[in-house]
């Protein structure tokens, strides 16, 4: 059905005025100071966006839905998640596949796929973790690659699991590099982080709240410098995934003022909860249990900066879920088992409205660019998406800055059975969410179709 979004104030990572767009079929087809209904084709559904932002359908550039990881799998399908990440205004999800170091790399994509399809209602792709790198899998990669997968994932963390081996990395990232696709990273030393958890372990330190201390500032910022290095050597352009504190941005600077092709994303979590949570009493902490772990609060102004100043490229979420009964509870006598991860895909561009930008942290522009933008042009999504320009896919958050509520397990769509922002102030709310052309939330509520996403298919830009 024909759209008309009217007397909206649209804000993109640039611009700011005011305007009607009208949307027929799947893109945006007018952009206009004033579009008279009257000349429009009967049935066309009126949104009157009068007092309120229009923004580019957001991006969250990291998320794990389909992720078999510690002994378990992440909570959430498909269905959950995209109605989850449409509440919050998100409307395209780049989803890491994350096989196990034995799995055949193409049948993982082919896996990942069929996870999404008919059970998405945003659009997608991925992200092709590397977990092994012989010469076998060459080809699989480049198959990939071909099939619209246009960046690859690394884990440096992750000892005996996902992590990869220097081999393995370098010779993954100079295929990375031949074939122009961009490397994301998580940057931890594992080895350095095996031995400091075994020394916890051993001295009957085996609470959540030691999680943080196994993994300090340093091993991150060792994990980028390591990372920052091959792309040194080999060219490759790469991406620091999770980036949480200072010393590790600084690590990322400093690569890039040596020449080296490097992006940074933060997530949602490190700005804004501290290592404090998960020091809560009674295994409460478990909820707060994420890679890298939350930090001391003084990172979280590092954070902030970084974006304003356009340091740090991206907001993602890291969005891992993984439920406090039957999941994170599996950790009870170890916090080494205790899955990784804290939930935020519903949350995050209201929790930057109402922390970031409220707060006059960033301008809406910056949101915009970095919730959006951005991630777009990294991952070879612009102008298709991040923008709101003719031609585009009409993927459009209509937002009132003037709701007023609180962030909780009520009204979540994710099916884990906790909230990491329980009872936090909310300023801002998604008042209607389009994709493709078509209205998939209204008033915070997915009155959407499963199934509707589509896989985005990218060519490889760097
Ligand atoms: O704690 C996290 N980040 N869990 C998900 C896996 C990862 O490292 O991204
Ligand atoms: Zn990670
Ligand atoms: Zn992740």
């Amino acid at each position: 059905m024909p759209l008309l979004i009217q007397g909206g104030r649209l804000i993109t990572a640039t611009d700011d005025y005011q305007a009607d767009i009208y949307c027929q079929g799947e893109t945006i087809s007018r952009i206009e100071p004033a579009i008279d209904p009257k000349t429009l084709p009967p049935g066309t559904e009126v949104v009157d966006a009068a007092g309120k932002y229009v923004f580019p359908g957001f991006i969250d550039p990291h998320v794990h839905i389909y992720l078999p990881f510690m002994g378990t799998y992440a909570a959430d399908d498909y269905a959950s998640a995209s109605k989850a990440a449409l509440a919050g205004g998100t409307t395209t999800l780049i989803e890491m596949i994350c096989p196990g170091p034995t799995d055949d790399p193409f049948e993982a994509f082919e896996l990942w796929r069929s996870k999404a399809a008919g059970l998405a209602a945003v659009d997608y792709t991925f992200h092709m973790s590397v977990v092994r790198f012989e010469e076998h899998v060459r080809e699989q990669f480049r198959k990939i690659v071909a099939s619209g997968v246009a960046s690859f994932k690394v884990f440096l963390a992750y000892k005996g699991a996902l992590n990869l081996s220097d081999e393995h990395l370098f010779a993954a990232m100079k295929l990375a590099k031949e074939l122009g696709v961009i490397v994301t990273a998580h940057c931890e030393n594992a080895d350095a982080i095996d031995a400091l958890q075994r020394a916890l372990l051993a001295a009957g330190r085996t609470g959540p709240e030691w999680h943080g201390p196994s993994r300090p500032p340093t091993v991150e910022a060792d994990g980028v410098h390591h990372l920052c290095t091959f792309a040194e050597l080999l060219g490759t352009h790469v991406y620091t995934v999770h980036t949480s504190c200072d010393a590790a941005v600084r690590e990322a600077l400093a690569a890039r003022y040596r020449g080296v092709n490097v992006w940074i994303e933060s997530v949602i979590p490190h700005f804004l909860l501290d290592e404090t949570y998960a020091e809560r009493p009674g295994f409460e902490g478990a909820k707060y249990v994420m890679s890298p772990p939350l930090r001391a609060k003084a990172n979280q102004e590092v954070l902030w900066n970084g974006v304003k100043s356009r340091a740090i490229s991206t907001i993602a979420t890291d969005h891992a879920p993984f439920s406090f009964r039957g999941q994170k509870d599996m950790g009870k006598d170890a916090f080494t088992k205790i899955p990784n991860g804290i939930p935020s895909v519903q949350e995050r561009v209201d929790l930057v409205h109402t922390y970031g930008v409220s707060m006059e942290r960033m301008s809406l522009h910056t949101m915009v660019d970095a919730c959006s933008t951005q991630a777009a042009r990294l991952f070879g999504l612009y102008p298709r998406k991040g923008a709101i320009r003719l031609g585009s896919d009409a993927d459009l958050v209509v937002y009132d800055p003037a709701y007023r509520g609180t962030f909780g397990k009520k009204g979540s769509y994710s099916k884990v059975d906790y909230n990491a922002y329980e009872g936090w102030e909310r300023l801002g709310r998604p008042s209607a969410v389009t994709v493709r052309g078509a209205i998939q939330v209204k008033d915070g509520e997915f009155v959407g179709t499963i199934g509707r996403g589509q896989f985005l298919a990218r060519e490889a830009t760097h």
